[in-house]
């Protein structure tokens, strides 16, 4: 068996560098936890990017995997399958959405919403062809391709890959006068995420997202939520949406729709949205395949049946008491909802990688996201114990400089 050295070599070697990971080369996961090639075990305080929150290797979700993998995994869209129906039937059910389109990553529901609801715009609304504008905001996330990294404002995204497709205005996040003032008659949509996730965990002012809802309504704008990080109970609801009292006009999720067993995202909408969208105007070769839908519905009925959610809340609430209470010259600040938050250390603490490393040599794997923060998601299932036990290595880890 190759060392971790070597397997870290040959990556270095052969793979691209668009990922700079943790040197720990992980082999097993359940649940919360993951065991590295050398038999250590860490707790999981990233959830592959808030995608695991039925945590490793959920039980249920495999067996639905393996039966529908043995029967049928991918048909296309040129024919029907069986879980298809079944698929929209829960989500709608759970969401309360009028239309459902399956899509495989996250980036492509985002794609699809741009395409659907600049279709709307000129169809539904009357805006004059190739005029549609959405918002957007500084700092958002919403994916990799060229379409989506056009408006992002981070260089990292954005500088070196142009040219970008127009459209698109961008108004700094959880500033409502901003987002009125950018507003025209070609406004088709708003695209936000309700909390922004890779910016740092950024919550939005109270009361943000209310006058949102009523701009957008009052200006028949469609508001897009993008829900992919924040959807599917990290932050303890189904959707984030509900901590604002609003509803979406179009809501994206991905991620957790698989419980990290395969790439599962779709489109929620009302019926008007992504009723625009005829045959042969959008599609994809695995979106709404067999396989996907039938992991989705059972990710889904562990998330809502194994009492996940309302896990989230209380653990959320736990961790964040118990960061909050740690004395620290070099934390700032520690934010989040649910069981998405964040740590924000000051500059002079140099930076959250090493923090990162040193949670790393205590058994946790933790992430750090634009320089000075440490984000901290672990999947849903966490129990008190072991958040008690995690507070214990933040705690030993910031307070020991
Ligand atoms: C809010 C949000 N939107 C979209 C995406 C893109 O998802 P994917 O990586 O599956 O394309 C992410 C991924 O981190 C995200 O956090």
């Amino acid at each position: 068996m190759k060392t971790t050295a070597a397997l870290i070599e040959t990556e270095h070697l052969l793979g691209a560098h668009n990922y700079k990971p943790l040197d720990v080369v992980l082999t097993r996961g359940e649940g919360v936890f993951v065991w590295d090639i050398e038999g250590n075990r860490y707790l999981d305080c990233l959830s592959a990017y808030s995608a695991v929150n039925q945590g490793h290797c959920h039980p249920m979700i495999f067996k639905a995997m393996m039966e529908q993998a043995q029967k049928l995994t991918l048909t296309s869209r040129a024919f029907r399958n069986d879980q298809l129906a079944l698929f929209y039937e829960e989500v709608a059910a759970l969401t309360g959405s009028h239309k459902v389109l399956p899509m495989n990553s996250g980036a492509e529901a985002v794609e699809t919403a741009i395409k659907a609801v600049r279709k709307w715009g000129y169809e539904v609304k009357g805006v004059a062809a190739d005029q549609a504008e959405i918002i957007v905001c500084s700092n958002n996330f919403h994916g990799r391709t060229i379409g989506i990294v056009g408006f992002s404002t981070d260089p990292d995204s954005h500088d070196g890959f142009g040219p970008f497709a127009p459209g698109f205005k961008i108004v700094p996040f959880g500033d409502i006068d901003a987002f009125r003032a950018a507003i025209s008659e070609n406004t088709v949509a708003f695209l936000v995420e309700p909390i922004q996730g890779e910016a740092g965990v950024i919550v939005p002012p109270a009361g943000y997202f209310a006058a949102v809802r009523e701009l957008c309504t009052k200006h028949g704008i469609t508001l897009v939520l993008d829900e992919i990080q924040t959807g599917l109970g990290r932050t303890g609801k189904l959707l984030a949406e509900e901590h604002e009292g609003i509803e979406a006009d179009v809501t994206l999720i991905g991620k957790a729709l698989s419980g990290g067993f395969y790439p599962v995202s779709a489109v929620l909408s009302n019926s008007e949205v992504l009723g625009v969208l005829k045959p042969g105007q959008h599609g994809s070769t695995f979106g709404g395949n067999p396989l996907a839908c039938a992991i989705a519905r059972a990710a889904l009925k562990v998330l809502t049946e194994e009492g996940m959610i309302e896990n989230s809340a209380l653990m959320g609430e736990r961790f964040m008491k118990g960061l909050t209470d740690i004395r620290s010259n070099i934390i700032k600040e520690v934010r989040g909802r649910g069981l998405m938050l964040a740590v924000e250390l000051v500059p002079e603490a140099g930076g959250a990688r090493k923090y990162c490393e040193a949670l790393k040599a205590r058994g946790i794997l933790a992430k750090d996201t634009h320089g000075d923060t440490i984000r901290i998601a672990p999947p849903l299932v966490i129990t008190a114990t072991e958040v008690d036990w995690a507070l214990e290595q933040f705690a030993a880890v910031l307070a020991s400089t």
